[in-house]
């Protein structure tokens, strides 16, 4: 007899972690929707408008600008494929642990990665970006815009003007970024910015946005070699999904629907009133975190509005607090890893998880875990927290 499985039924969490995030009922909507074919003319309209909603989320004009199919590793993967020739030396600035990621890929697509090193949580300044890109003399350059492994912002603008004044094309990590703060491509003189559809889209995982500058069109069209991906060729990813529409791969319809419906509703609240809407529940989240008498891991000027890291308190066993929130109020955080586990929480406020609501809910929750743990908060995290709003809703 064969066992009686039943309806899926997965728990209602609260996700507030590094992603996915929370998803609008209008894109689970979208996911049951009929499918239609991968060649279905109605299919490529929903490609054009995800085209079009994509060059307003990153900020820019790039005519090269479509969804692949993967995570967010598949766009990462994506710009060192093509963009990464064997024997290329990339500059990588290394902060946090997707830096290493990238320099692994560069390493297996033949690239000879060159790394500047910071500790995990400190970002680069515009001097030393440029004495690095002026030693070594890249092909490419690599940085990660959103560190979710330690919650830092690094500017792009000096990296990309002194790579350009070497001659190289810079690769921009906006995983963590989009759609929650200003990403900026254009204006930042970014060449290529890839990222994911499940943290500031709301989106299930599944997509990784890209987008790439006529440039690195240029330097895509002029390679020696086909690149050794054939999954992620952007020449034939570009022959689907614009131009002859040929067949490459069946691409998963249902995620196009759910990506287009995230990307409608951000044009919905507008990009700028949603990255402002992300600046003050980061900034209430802090007031909270630092009332109770936890600091925070980055600067106040280089940190993240997306994904907040507070330090575990001395003596306070982290996976103790995750554990009670989990299991008590179904809230889920994350903490650190690398030189930074047992020593930061991952707190994400992204897409439709960053709400008045849930930094209060978190807030509480947290207070009750971390005192459950033995920590004595200094003072209510709630107050500091309403206080912060109603100031912001006062300006
Ligand atoms: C900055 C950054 N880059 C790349 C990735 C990889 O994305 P994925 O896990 O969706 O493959 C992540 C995932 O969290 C990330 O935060």
């Amino acid at each position: 007899m064969s066992k009686p499985y039943g309806p899926l039924n997965p728990p209602g969490r609260l996700l507030l972690g590094p992603g996915p995030m929370m998803v609008e009922p209008r894109v689970y909507q979208a996911l049951s929707k009929p499918i239609v074919g991968h060649l279905d003319p109605y299919f490529f309209q929903v490609v054009e408008e995800i085209r079009e909603l994509l060059r307003m989320a990153f900020g820019t004009k790039n005519s090269f600008t479509m969804a692949i199919s993967g995570t967010g590793s598949a766009g990462m993967e994506a710009a060192v494929a093509n963009f990464v020739e064997p024997g290329d030396r990339v500059a990588i600035f290394a902060n946090g642990y997707f830096c290493d990621r990238i320099t692994e890929m560069v390493r297996r697509y033949g690239g000879d990665p060159v790394r500047l090193e910071k500790p995990w949580g400190e970002v680069f300044e515009d001097d030393e970006a440029r004495q690095f890109l002026d030693r070594v003399q890249p092909r490419v350059v690599a940085f990660v815009h959103a560190e979710t492994s330690t919650g830092a912002l690094q500017q792009g603008r000096a990296i990309c003007a002194a790579a350009h004044e070497v001659g190289a094309l810079v690769i921009a990590d906006c995983v963590t970024s989009l759609g929650g703060m200003p990403v900026n491509v254009d204006e930042t003189g970014i060449d290529v910015a890839y990222s994911c559809s499940q943290k500031g889209l709301s989106c299930p995982p599944g997509l990784a946005p890209i987008t790439v500058s006529e440039r690195a069109m240029e330097r895509l069209r002029a390679r020696r070699t086909p690149p050794r991906s054939w999954y992620l060729d952007l020449k034939l990813l570009d022959d689907y999904y614009d131009g002859a529409h040929r067949y490459h791969h069946t691409a998963p319809i249902s995620m196009f629907y759910a990506l287009r419906e995230a990307l409608a509703i951000i044009a919905e609240e507008g990009l700028e009133n949603r990255w402002e809407r992300h600046r003050r529940n980061h900034l209430a989240l802090v007031a909270g975190l630092e009332a109770m008498g936890l600091k925070m891991h980055v600067a106040p000027p280089h940190r993240l509005w997306v994904l907040n890291t507070p330090r575990v308190p001395d003596g306070i066993d982290d996976a103790g607090v995750r554990r009670r929130l989990l299991e008590q109020d179904g809230i889920e955080i994350l903490g650190g890893f690398g030189p930074l586990a047992g020593k930061i929480f991952r707190i994400g406020l992204m897409g439709a998880s960053s709400t008045e609501e849930n930094v209060l809910r978190l807030l509480d929750a947290l207070e009750r875990a971390l005192c459950a743990e033995g920590f004595r908060p200094a003072a209510s995290g709630r107050r500091a927290a309403e206080q912060a709003y109603s100031v912001s809703a006062a300006q």
